[in-house]
C-alpha cells in the first residue's frame, strides 16, 4: 500500500529537510529535522522510522489496511460535518450502545459514547472532543476507554482495557497495523523487557494549524506512549523533560532552582494552569508561553535535534519512566492533507 498524504519528506540533496511551524494561528518560523540517536532509558522520544507495515501484518491484507483507514478518517470527516458519533462509529460485533452524553462544562467536548459488552466488565466509552478552542483548528480526537473518568480507574482492568481497544480497531482496523505489527511490539518489547500491553487508544485527526501543545503523559503503571502515523505528516518537538529544563534555563538564565523549575513545568501544562495561585499560575503561563510561542525556543530546541517529522508509518515512542524522566511533546500538523494518527499507552505485561 503506498501511504497516503505523504508531505515533504524525500531529500535528494541529502540536507535536513526544513518545515515551517503553525499552529493555533501563530507561525513559530522554520526548523530542520536533525537527526540525532536517542534513546528509551534516558527518557528520550525514539523515532522508528516506516515500522507501521502497510502489507503482511497479522489478519491484515493492504486492501483492509487503506479500508481501514479511510474508515477512521471517514469518522472524522462525519463529525467536522456536524454528524453524530453515534451514528459515525462502527461497534465491534456483541458491542452495544448504552447511551450518549455531552459534558455542558468542557467546551471541547463534541459528545461521549457509552458502549456496553459482555467482553468487558465496565461500560466502555469513545469520547469524541475538539484539540482547542481556536476558530481554524480543525484537529479533533477520539479517545476510547472504560469506568468513571474522574476516578480515573482506567489501568487496573486488563479484560476492559483489551475491550476498549478492539472498539478502537472497529473505527479504525489499520490500528492493527501497530498492535498486532511485529515491527511496533518487537521495538517495546526489547524495550519494556516483556510483551507490550496497549491501553487507552487514541485516534487523532490533526488539521492545518492544530497540533497540541507542550504536556507529558506519565501516568504511574504507564512505562510510556507509542504514536503511530497513519496518514498524512506531524511535526513533533519532544525532549526528556530534564533536558527540556536545561533549554529553559539557559534560554531563560533564570531557574536556577533546577527543583522549582521541574515542579512550575507541570503547572504549565494548559490544563492545570487554571487550579495554580496567582503568583504560580503567572509563572506557568510564563513558561507556557515561552515552550509553545516562542520562535526562538522553538528553533534551539530544533537545533538541538528534538524536532522529528513522522509520515505514514513512522512511530514516536514516549518513554515516562517517572515524574520527572518524562519525555514532554508538542505537536504540529504539517501538510494539508487528510491526517490521522493513533496513541496508545504502553505497560509491560506480567
Ligand atoms: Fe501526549
Amino acid at each position: 500500500m503506498s501511504p497516503p498524504s505523504l508531505i515533504g519528506n524525500s531529500c535528494p540533496s541529502g540536507r535536513p529537510h526544513r518545515y515551517r511551524l503553525r499552529r493555533r494561528g501563530l507561525d513559530l518560523g522554520v526548523v530542520e529535522a536533525i537527526a540525532r540517536e536517542t534513546a528509551w532509558e534516558r527518557s528520550e522520544p525514539v523515532l522508528l522510522r516506516g515500522i507501521v507495515r502497510w502489507a503482511g501484518a497479522a489478519g491484515s491484507s493492504a486492501a483492509h489496511a487503506r479500508a481501514g483507514l479511510e474508515r477512521a478518517l471517514a469518522v472524522f470527516d462525519g463529525l467536522r460535518s456536524g454528524g453524530e458519533l453515534a451514528d459515525l462509529c462502527p461497534l465491534p460485533r456483541g458491542f452495544r450502545v448504552a447511551g450518549v452524553s455531552v459534558c455542558t462544562e468542557d467546551v471541547l467536548e463534541l459528545a461521549k459514547l457509552h458502549v456496553l459488552s459482555a467482553r468487558a466488565p465496565r461500560e466502555l466509552y469513545v469520547k469524541a472532543n475538539w484539540l482547542s478552542t481556536h476558530p481554524r483548528d480543525g484537529s479533533l480526537r477520539l479517545r476510547f476507554s472504560y469506568g468513571a473518568e474522574v476516578l480515573d480507574d482506567w489501568l487496573d482492568d486488563p479484560a476492559s482495557a483489551r475491550a476498549a481497544l478492539a472498539f478502537a480497531e472497529a473505527v479504525c482496523p489499520a490500528g492493527r497495523l501497530v498492535t498486532h505489527g511485529r515491527g511496533v511490539v518487537a521495538a517495546l518489547r526489547r524495550r519494556l523487557g516483556a510483551r507490550p500491553r496497549f491501553l487507552q487508544p487514541i485516534l487523532y485527526s490533526n488539521a492545518p494549524n492544530g497540533g497540541a501543545l507542550f504536556h507529558h503523559d506519565f501516568v504511574p503503571g504507564q512505562a510510556g506512549v507509542v504514536f503511530a502515523q497513519l496518514a498524512g505528516s506531524t511535526g513533533w518537538l519532544a525532549v526528556p523533560k530534564r533536558v527540556l529544563a536545561g533549554h529553559i534555563q539557559a534560554h531563560t538564565r533564570s531557574w536556577r532552582d533546577l527543583d522549582r523549575l521541574l515542579a512550575a513545568m507541570d503547572g504549565a501544562e494548559e490544563e492545570d494552569e487554571a487550579k495554580a495561585n496567582r503568583s504560580a499560575r503567572a509563572r506557568a503561563s510564563r513558561l507556557a508561553r515561552l515552550l509553545n510561542e516562542d520562535r526562538v525556543f522553538t528553533r534551539r530546541l530544533a537545533d538541538d535535534g528534538w524536532f522529528f517529522a513522522l509520515r505514514p508509518g513512522d512511530a514516536l515512542l514516549l518513554p515516562s519512566q517517572a515524574e520527572h524522566d518524562v519525555a514532554w511533546h508538542s505537536v504540529f500538523t504539517l501538510g494539508d492533507g487528510a491526517n490521522l494518527g493513533l496513541s496508545l499507552g504502553v505497560a509491560a505485561c506480567r
